[in-house]
């Protein structure tokens, strides 16, 4: 197969995004496919060629990552400032390609509007979810009012606009301590814990420094995981150990920061519980594909659910792989499985 990879764009998880599609390029092309790999926002110049002459069966070298969100002004100013997000040759290149993979993370790739363009080009075969489920997952607001509903527990929130909402609000609804994050935000990004009322005004200036609208959530003690959804079915979850403080941007994408336990240490019945949680979020969500659900166990041993990801860290060391290779499912075969689920989803 003739494959694109789309990755990078204008997110502040583009580094992420960019290693991953690095690898799954890589992956695809040792499993006998050519692939042609695109940074989404920086575009490719065809030069006159058809696209289908860029497939290739020996994809780019890895992208590092940095312990920094990227400056995403610099990359901009390196493409003439241009406002438009999908840069010049990306919608020929996903057309000449039999499937497109989604290595994308935050921004148009999470929240829908990549795959919205997509539909409207009439380009079907792209991995992961549709626009719809990927918008109602990519903001967490809107995720939590629907994951209640269904019977999915998740952390009591208020939905806060950072210029017209008072503090005291936050005080007298959600209490301390509490959790600040953005709306539609990955990666920890603009996310802070607050545990005295001294913390809040610079934790919400940092939030609004991505989004006006942002989740204040009740902050949830206990043990952290994380459940893969590949297909309909959960994969065996991962437990999240940070050495030192929260599961923030450092913790998740510098090696030795985290120790991750896969299969996670819970007994059957928990297992069972938390995977059940993440297929009814998958499907309420309308996710369709692959998604990963992050859950925090409280004390009690009850589970909440702080959201869903429906374009997961894709490298072999990201959470999902690292989940579906104890499922016995190699991180290859994984990148493979994601688009044949595209050409079924697309037919
Ligand atoms: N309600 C909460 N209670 C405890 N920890 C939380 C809570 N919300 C978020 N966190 C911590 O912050 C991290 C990022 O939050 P999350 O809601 O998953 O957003 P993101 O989309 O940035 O991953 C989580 O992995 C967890 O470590
Ligand atoms: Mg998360």
């Amino acid at each position: 197969m003739n494959i694109t990879i789309l990755a990078g764009g204008l997110s502040p998880e583009r580094d992420v995004s960019l290693v991953s599609g690095g690898l799954i390029a890589r992956a695809l092309a040792e499993r006998g496919h050519k692939v042609l790999m695109i940074d989404v926002y920086e575009g490719i110049d065809l030069g006159g060629r058809d696209a289908r002459e860029l497939f290739t069966d020996t994809p780019p070298a890895d992208f590092g990552i940095s312990d920094r969100v990227p400056d995403l002004d610099e990359v901009k100013k390196r493409c003439g400032g241009r406002a438009a997000k999908i840069g010049p040759g990306v919608i020929d290149a996903c057309r000449a390609a039999d499937a497109v993979f989604l290595a994308l993370h935050g921004d148009m790739g999470e929240d829908g509007s990549l795959q919205a363009t997509l539909d409207n080009y009439g380009i079907k075969k792209y991995t992961g979810s549709g626009y719809a489920g990927s918008l109602l997952a990519m903001d967490k607001d809107i995720s939590k009012r629907m994951m209640r509903p269904a019977g999915i527990p998740t952390p009591d929130w208020l939905y806060f606009d950072t210029e017209t909402d008072t503090y005291e609000r936050i005080l007298r609804e959600v209490g301390l301590p509490c959790v600040v994050k953005p709306t539609a935000c990955g990666s920890s990004v603009g996310v802070s814990i607050v545990g005295s009322e001294s913390e809040l005004d610079e934790a919400i200036k940092f939030a609004a420094g991505y989004e006006r609208k942002i989740v204040v959530e009740k902050k949830i003690e206990g043990r952290e995981f994380s459940v893969g959804i590949l297909g309909e079915n959960a994969l065996p979850p991962i437990e999240i150990i940070p050495k030192s403080g929260f599961y923030d941007y450092k913790n998740k994408y510098q090696s030795g920061c985290t120790e991750e336990i896969c299969p996670a240490e819970l007994s059957p019945e928990q297992t069972a519980r938390m995977q059940d949680y993440a297929v009814r979020a998958f499907r309420c969500l309308r996710l369709s594909g692959y998604a990963r659900a992050d859950f925090i166990m409280d004390t009690e041993g009850e589970f909440w659910c702080l959201e869903v990801n429906n374009l997961p860290g894709m490298t072999p060391l990201s959470l999902l792989p690292q989940e579906a290779a104890a499922a016995g499912i190699e991180y290859g075969e994984l990148c493979e499985t994601i688009v044949k689920m595209a050409l079924e989803k697309a037919v």
